[in-house]
């Protein structure tokens, strides 16, 4: 593993979701998921290439749906400074992008060469995502009714306290049922579990718990927030089709792994942004004025686990007179 990065890159990082988030959002409800995304990718890579660090994407969200990409092995940034693995998902939730839906964002995540967990060839993921406070009593394992009961008691509340964040998927339909049967509450989302994550673990949010399978990419990047955060994230592969099962197997990786935190990103010195694109009670999204453009993000650096709140104000005229990118 190369040399840890001794630069605070938070506020680095943030300047790239930012990007991302201002440009994107202009394609709020307008039904078309590839143009705001594409949007988001053009607008972070020019933002990455002002940024003096050697990057190189291992996560770059958009092959499952064939959508436009800052490509897997891809290297970012002005060539000089740390060595860094890079994920990122211009837009997390496309489909609530395109949809006018809430609780899309624009995410990266960092951390130094080598520590970050490569997917490979695996595109979804079984999660259990928790806040510091019950990181030590959960077990992917263990029954649904069983994991509520220890992490209400972590939490000092009851079952019938707690919110459940799920996806709205028929693979959850058996899930909802269990979920339902222990008496907790749900939240059901169509989309966006980077954010179900970050609200597991952030104790602001009304949610408690995350559960169900969503993409292995999303749980890496939302594995390196909730590493700054000090909550846990278990996670085992899970592949939903035959082909999945087989290139998994031929890339040699174990299915039947369950990894933590600390396996998807194995380092302290790794970095998190997400800014709001579509809005939502969590991370406002993108407002456009005459004259400004106002972002939501939170950025954590997970050495220290400072968490970052932060209201940002674009002037969009001297913006588009310096930068390419046209928000
Ligand atoms: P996109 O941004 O690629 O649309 O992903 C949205 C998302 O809901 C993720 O948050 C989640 O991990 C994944 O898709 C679940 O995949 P699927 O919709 O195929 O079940």
């Amino acid at each position: 593993m190369s040399e840890a990065p001794e630069r605070n890159l938070a506020l680095d990082i943030v300047r790239i979701t930012e990007a991302g988030a201002l440009a994107s959002a202009r394609w709020l409800g307008r039904g078309d998921k590839n143009a705001g995304d594409n949007a988001a990718v053009e607008a972070m890579r020019v933002s990455f290439s002002t940024l003096n660090i050697k990057g190189r994407i291992i996560i770059g969200e958009g092959e499952k749906d064939k959508a436009p990409m800052l490509h897997n092995g891809e290297g970012v940034g002005g060539g000089e400074g740390p060595e860094l693995d890079v994920a990122v998902d211009p837009v997390e939730g496309t489909n609530l992008l395109a949809y006018g839906r809430p609780n899309a964002i624009s995410v990266v995540g960092v951390a130094p060469k080598g520590s970050m967990f490569n997917p490979g060839p695996s595109f979804y993921m079984q999660k259990l995502v928790v806040g510091h406070e019950a990181k030590d009593v959960i077990d992917l394992d263990a029954p649904t009714k069983v994991n509520l009961a220890n992490v209400a008691k972590a939490l000092g509340k009851s079952v019938q306290d707690l919110v459940v964040f799920m996806l709205d998927k028929p693979r959850h339909e058996r899930l909802i049922e269990e979920v339902r049967a222990a008496g907790a509450r749900i939240q059901l989302q169509t989309d966006g579990d980077v954010i179900g994550a970050l609200m597991a673990v952030d104790a602001r949010s009304e949610v408690d718990i995350m559960m169900g399978t969503g993409g292995t990419p999303e749980g890496v990047l939302a594995a390196c927030a909730i590493k700054g955060m000090g909550g846990q994230i278990l996670g085992r592969l899970n592949p939903q089709s035959y082909v999945e099962k087989e290139a998994i197997n031929d890339a040699g990786i174990d299915a039947r792994e369950v990894l933590t935190v600390n396996d998807m990103i194995r380092s302290d010195d790794a970095f998190f942004a997400a800014t709001g694109i579509s809005g939502g009670d969590f991370l406002h999204g993108v407002k456009y004025s005459s004259k400004y453009a106002v972002t939501h993000s939170l950025v954590l650096r997970c050495k220290t686990g400072t968490l970052r709140y932060l209201e940002s104000y674009h002037n969009m005229d001297r913006l588009s007179k310096i930068s390419a990118i046209r928000y």
